[in-house]
């Protein structure tokens, strides 16, 4: 199996080529020039400028206020730091509330330097915007699981999936988000048994986070992976890489070969 990381710049089709290949892709967020170009220069295949932004930058305890108008801002950040990784963008809270709403913050992160837009969810109306994206050229990443725009309904932060109803609803997202036209799928807390089951049965790439080791990639937050003190409750899924990496570079770098070596996540990071 090929698991060097490419020297072209990541592109959308790349992604399916890469799971393909067996290579697996190793994702982390930035919110900056200076850290997406350490991630870029490192080995990072895709950059996510995550509405996490809203709890690690802005120090909000949601995402939820964050708007368009910060993504954007920090989206075109990020673009003037990154040569080879493809940029992916978080649609905030509501921005894909309606087709019409999604296709216009979906044009603005792309012009501002985005090669793919992700959305929360499977509902009707998110599926909806969806297809309205992907018949638009703008290349969709849909994110499943613990949704972190969903903490109202959710009652918290909570590992999803774990009934079978709810693991069968999951599975039946998935394949749903694929068909609408989403080329990614970002699985977020579900048990590593029903990540491995979706990413057999999906047509798209996987990308886990605390979804176990059997995803087509991995993602963290980058504060997470840099042991920074969000705050918040320390996730069993977050590795601190910098405690090994010795250095920002040395964090980005160890984190990249553990992920596509298959030893991270690890048994101590993954949920039942
Ligand atoms: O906003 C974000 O950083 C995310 C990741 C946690 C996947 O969506």
């Amino acid at each position: 199996m090929d698991r060097a990381a490419p020297d072209k710049p990541m592109t959308v089709p790349a992604l399916a080529e890469a799971r393909r290949a067996g290579r697996r892709l190793a994702m982390l967020t930035a919110y900056d020039a200076g850290f997406a170009r350490v991630l870029d220069a490192n080995g990072t295949d895709i950059v996510l400028v995550g509405d996490s932004l809203g709890m690690v930058v802005q120090g909000h305890a949601s995402t939820l206020p964050v708007a368009v108008e910060d993504m954007v801002y920090h989206v075109s950040a990020v673009a003037r730091g990154l040569r080879r990784a493809l940029l992916l963008a978080d649609l905030p809270f509501q921005a894909d509330a309606t087709p019409e709403r999604a296709l216009d913050a979906a044009t603005r992160l792309l012009q501002a330097g985005a090669g793919m837009v992700k959305l929360e969810g499977a509902g009707p109306h998110k599926l909806a915007a969806i297809r309205f994206l992907a018949a638009r050229e703008i290349p969709v990443c849909a994110h499943l699981g613990l949704t972190p725009q969903s903490v109202l309904r959710f009652g918290g932060y909570r590992v999803q999936g774990r009934e079978a109803d709810a693991a069968a609803q999951l599975r039946a997202d998935a394949l749903a988000v694929a068909e609408a036209g989403a080329t990614l799928l970002v699985l977020e807390c579900v048990p590593s048994a029903l990540a491995e089951q979706i990413t057999r049965d999906s047509a798209v790439p996987t990308i886990g986070i605390g979804a176990g080791p059997h995803c087509d990639g991995q993602v963290l937050v980058l504060h997470d992976m840099l042991g920074l003190d969000s705050g918040h409750r320390r996730p069993k899924f977050v590795k601190d890489f910098l405690e090994d990496g010795g250095s920002v570079a040395g964090a980005v770098r160890a984190y990249v070969s553990a992920v596509r070596e298959g030893s991270f996540p690890g048994p101590g990071h993954a949920y039942d």
